[in-house]
């Protein structure tokens, strides 16, 4: 997509090239995601389990979310930035959600993403009153982790397959611009994706949706412990990671780092005025220096 993204130019790809969405929750993570050329950047509650190292996603707050949207909007990204509303920052009422997103907004959001269905029409209709883009998010929702008995394949019985699309139209018609669908089997995905308006970024949701979203350390394989069916790992950074500082220590105690020319070093003259030895007289010879 040319120029900077926005909310409308997303809604405005739908059906057209695949659109490619991936987490950050830094400005490392975003530069990484921008220099790559993504369309957007999620600031997501995975933040919790990835980041932060707690169990689920239910740990995050308002204030935390907006530490790391800050993180991401100061390396001022070409993708559009999409905020997770965290768990209870929606559910309370709609004024309460409204004043939530625009913390997140403030923080250098332009987008927040909520989890939920029909039952978040009123908030999904606040939040776009009050000028802030919304993107659903069904299917499995993390964020239900208690009430669902566990990370689980969602919709695939007729009669859940059917509340998924119900869920998915009345997102759409309530105003969102674009819609997550996680955990869902293919089927389910492109009949959602064929039936509503707005594009369909899947997870775990097969290849017919208009988008596909990943979690970045899921992707470079910077996390190593669960490999969920849907992540594809495109390269091996914790394993690289641990090598190279196993390195790093190895040459620290073989005495082999830092080199003379990884050292600041005084002038000959200085050297001659404290009448010190210079480096080389210390012993720091020339295969060291090299
Ligand atoms: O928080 C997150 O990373 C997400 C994606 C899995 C879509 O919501």
């Amino acid at each position: 997509m040319a120029g900077n993204v926005t909310a409308p130019t997303i809604r405005a790809g739908k059906g057209g090239a695949p659109l490619v969405m991936v987490t950050a929750y830094d400005a490392p993570t975003a530069r990484i995601a921008d220099e790559a050329g993504v369309d957007v950047i999620l600031v997501g509650d995975s933040v919790a389990m990835v980041v932060l190292g707690y169990e689920d996603t239910l740990q995050v707050s308002v204030s935390d979310m907006a530490h790391h949207v800050a993180a991401v909007a100061r390396a001022r990204p070409r993708a559009l930035v999409v905020a997770d509303l965290p768990w209870l920052s929606y559910h309370l009422s709609t004024d309460d959600a409204v004043r939530n997103a625009a913390t997140l907004i403030r923080a250098g959001a332009a987008a927040v993403k909520l989890e939920g269905g029909r039952n978040r029409v009123p908030v999904v209709e606040a939040l776009v009153d009050a000028q802030i883009p919304v993107m659903g998010h069904i299917g499995l929702t993390p964020q239900s982790v208690h009430a669902l008995g566990g990370y689980r394949v969602q919709g695939q019985q007729a009669d859940a397959a059917t509340a998924l699309l119900d869920d998915a139209r009345a997102l759409a018609g309530a105003g969102c611009f674009a819609i997550v669908l996680e955990c869902v089997p293919r089927e389910v995905a492109r009949l959602v994706t064929e039936e509503v308006a707005v594009p369909t970024f899947g997870i775990g949701a097969g290849p017919d949706c208009d988008g596909q979203v990943l979690v970045l350390h899921d992707l470079l394989g910077i996390e190593d412990r669960i490999v969920p069916k849907f992540v594809r790992r495109y390269a091996s950074l914790k394993a690289d990671a641990v090598a190279a500082v196993a390195a790093y220590g190895a040459d620290v105690r073989a005495r082999v780092f830092p080199s003379d020319a990884e050292s600041y070093h005084l002038s000959a003259e200085v050297i001659a005025t404290l009448g010190i030895a210079g480096s080389a007289a210390m012993g720091t010879d020339a295969t060291r220096t090299a």
